[in-house]
């Protein structure tokens, strides 16, 4: 139907050179702005400005050999592991091969089905504060950040279900404001370290981001120190204690402090930036189409009246999981999932020289004109009942695929759908300059400029 297509904001893609210049020019280091035309069309194609080979990947045959290679040689790309190095160490998120192997192996009952049962409490006591604070901001018609907004409940939504504790708390404010620096200088992609790199170069790190980081991790070691002075039986109930209990399959041995830090940041980088990522773009979007807001609601009201969001029930807002689900084929959080070829090696008709960048992007492979029919439009259909069917099968990947898919695909979900079904019955959010909105690629899918609201309760 006509009215419901609705393209929400994106920067249409130029020649590599026009998209270069214009990345150059903005001087923002956006690696969606550089994307040329031709990346949305090829199955597999080079891109074409840089010292190192980088090839985008886009054939589901192609990437999914890439990512559940067997074999490691195609690890986590080098100029991520060595961004995030000083943050989380060789941990789950960055590591490869045998580390990689142990670490999950480890990690995996952290995050199973039961233990997100239990987190829900913690997600629930999350979005009930904020909803709170929700409703005073919509008595003073205060305008805020949405982004800003959405980083806070997340983060707040980690710290209850990881630690046990509200982001209100001394440790975790530190560790918030710390994380707000170590995403502003760390995730901003240094044009020329891209372009004249050679691969598995040595990346030095601003100052202020090593600073950060330290700030992070001393925060984060206090936070385990508390737990490892206590008896084992007093251990809060928490997915952190999980993960301190997890044991090493072949030697039965825990983690080390050091290494239980290393996780712990990665559950906070990964858990919270990524989930707030989509949010921005889910309450942007319906904030801007009432025709998909109206029908979430109706959901919302007829699942669960006026009562208590419950968690048995959470799985059949269907309507609300394929509205968060088409917001993130529009905006995946992870914009690219790099890998690198460790030897060389052949992809479809391509050698691939060692030390080439392989580059698979949710962004670009949900909007790829061979998998999506008219990609840029917003269709939370796609996602309900025989919409299933209407895109290529496997080229629908926000959590990755493979053995290395998200630990916390599970979490997120239920995650968003409360926060999305608690929030949307009780408020109307307007957005203030909904003209001026344009996503770029950051450490996460994010609005360029901060998107500015007012909150108002819901008439
Ligand atoms: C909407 C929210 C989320 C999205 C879109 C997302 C996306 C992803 C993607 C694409 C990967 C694979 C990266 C790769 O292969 O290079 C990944 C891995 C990971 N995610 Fe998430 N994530 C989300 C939420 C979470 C949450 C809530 C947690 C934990 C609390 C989490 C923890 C992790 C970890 C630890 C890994 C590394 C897994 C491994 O390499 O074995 N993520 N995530």
């Amino acid at each position: 139907m006509l009215e419901n297509r609705y393209e929400p904001p994106r920067t249409p893609p130029l020649s590599p050179l026009g998209g270069l210049l214009r990345t150059l020019w903005r001087g923002d280091g956006d690696l969606l702005s550089l994307m040329p035309a031709t990346a949305y069309r090829v199955p597999i194609g080079p891109l074409g400005y840089s010292r190192r080979s980088i090839l985008i990947l886009n054939d589901p045959a192609l990437f999914r050999s890439v990512l559940t290679d067997p074999l490691d040689v195609y690890p986590k790309n080098d100029l991520m592991t060595g961004a995030l190095e000083p943050l989380v160490g060789d941990s789950l998120f960055v590591s490869s091969g045998p580390l990689w192997r142990r670490q999950r192996a480890m990690i995996d009952p952290a995050f199973s089905q039961l233990r997100v049962t239990q987190a829900f409490g913690g997600m629930q006591a999350a979005v009930a504060a904020y909803v709170e604070k929700l409703a005073r901001q919509a008595e003073t018609g205060a305008p805020f950040s949405l982004d800003f907004a959405m980083s806070e409940l997340t983060a707040d939504v980690i710290c209850r279900t990881i630690f046990s504790t509200s982001l209100a708390s001394e440790t975790a404010q530190k560790v918030f404001s710390a994380f707000a620096i170590f995403e502003r200088s760390a995730a901003h992609i240094e044009l020329p370290r891209l372009i004249f790199s050679k691969a598995f170069s040595a990346i030095p790190q601003h100052d202020a981001v090593l600073n950060a980081c330290e700030e992070i991790r001393d925060a984060l070691g206090t936070l385990v120190d508390a737990r490892l002075a206590l008896p084992e039986a007093q251990w809060p109930d928490d997915i952190a204690s999980a993960v301190m209990r997890g044991e090493d399959p072949d030697s039965g041995v825990r983690f080390t402090r050091k290494e239980l830090i290393d996780q712990l940041g990665v559950f906070f980088l990964a858990g919270h930036e990524t989930t707030a990522s989509a949010l921005i773009w889910v309450f942007f979007i319906l904030s801007q189409r009432p025709e998909f807001l109206r029908p979430l609601r109706e959901e919302v009201t007829r699942t669960y009246g006026a009562g208590p969001i419950t968690f048995h029930k959470l799985r059949s807002l269907s309507y609300t999981r394929a509205v968060f689900r088409e917001a993130m084929r529009l905006y995946p959080p992870i914009t690219f999932i790099p890998r690198v070829a460790t030897e060389p090696t052949r992809l479809g008709a391509y050698r691939i020289k060692r030390g080439a960048m392989l580059m698979i992007s949710p962004w670009v492979i949900h909007r790829h004109e061979a998998h999506w029919p008219k990609p840029h439009v917003f269709e939370p259909e796609r996602f309900t009942g025989d919409g299933e069917k209407s895109h290529r099968p496997g080229t629908y990947l926000p959590f990755g695929l493979g053995p290395r898919v998200c630990v916390g695909a599970d979490f997120a979900t239920i995650e968003a759908s409360l926060i999305m079904a608690e929030l949307l019955r009780g408020f109307d959010f307007e957005m203030l300059e909904p003209e001026s909105v344009r996503p770029m690629a950051r450490l996460t899918t994010r609005p360029r400029e901060e998107i500015r609201a007012r909150v108002h309760r819901r008439r």
